[in-house]
């Protein structure tokens, strides 16, 4: 029986992406920032990791997603490529690098492609960032668009609170979601917005979407990974499951090896030379 660290599984390409969702397969994603989180995820048997830049937030300590660096980006996305085998590996685009002129934009996603060795970028943004979405998808590069809540545009949003509840902002997520279809991105993230909303662009549109706080009927789900194993104890929002409890057992292991090098209990003849 093959076991689930056999290299047998076929790497996802960004083809084998889109056509999940065309078979029904749901697309389970979740991100990762190192090495070490990417091997495990891979051999999990996760379809697609992200390198979000929530790795601001989650590695660096940040309050928001806006200071972190495109250099910062490309060296968590390359410790992920390292370590991902099987799954299909987008990197964010860091705040800054795609909202102004379309060359800059394609520049920093060269940079990302060539520097990092992942599949694809993501981009927040749809008709604000059109132009550069066309420059980037043109040089060859498989973009994921983000619509709903961007975090990015934090300052301007007021807050993370649920997107396009109102009429007009859900016309415009809809069009947004074609419109990044008609460019050619290969998938959309769909961050807290209502789930009928989710499940109307996911019906409208032929590329898959992936929700975060938008329901079950997009065409995959994703979660922070250091949210889902609940290591990030104290944030807990209403879409969230903790699907372990890793930081408490992290702390448990953590203070049992502090009172064992105190004891001098630690290490014992077996582990000593
Ligand atoms: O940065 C990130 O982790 C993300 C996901 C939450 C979608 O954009």
């Amino acid at each position: 029986m093959a076991s689930y660290l056999s290299t047998d599984k076929k790497k996802i390409t960004a083809t084998r992406f889109m056509a999940m969702k065309g078979e029904g397969d749901k697309i389970a994603m979740l991100t990762a920032y190192d090495f070490t989180m990417a091997r495990l995820l891979d051999e999990a048997g996760v379809d697609a990791i992200l390198i979000g830049d929530s790795a601001s937030n989650v590695m660096i300590g940040n309050a928001t997603t806006l200071p972190i660096t495109l250099d910062q980006m490309i060296y968590h996305a390359r410790c992920v490529a390292n370590g991902a085998k099987h799954a299909f590996i987008v990197a964010d685009m860091p705040f800054g690098t795609v909202h102004g002129d379309p060359q800059v934009a394609l520049a920093a996603a060269v940079r990302m492609m060539k520097e990092s060795g992942v599949d694809a970028v993501k981009v927040e943004g749809g008709h604000q960032v059109a132009d550069s979405l066309k420059m980037i998808l043109d040089a060859g590069i498989p973009v994921v668009a983000h619509l709903g809540l961007t975090p990015q545009s934090v300052n301007k949003l007021g807050g993370y609170s649920v997107q396009a509840k109102e009429e007009a902002e859900a016309e415009q997520l809809l069009s947004d979601a074609r419109l990044v279809e008609e460019l050619g991105c290969c998938g959309l993230v769909l961050e807290k917005i209502p789930s009928a909303l989710a499940k109307q662009v996911t019906e409208s549109i032929s590329i898959p979407t992936i929700g975060i706080g938008a329901g079950n009927e997009t065409d995959g789900q994703v979660l922070v990974c250091t949210d889902m194993l609940g290591m990030t104890m104290g944030f807990k929002p209403k879409f969230l499951r903790h699907f372990a409890n890793v930081g408490v057992q992290i702390q448990e292991a953590v203070a049992t090896y502090c009172r064992e090098v105190k004891a001098q209990t630690f290490p014992n003849d077996s582990e000593s030379y």
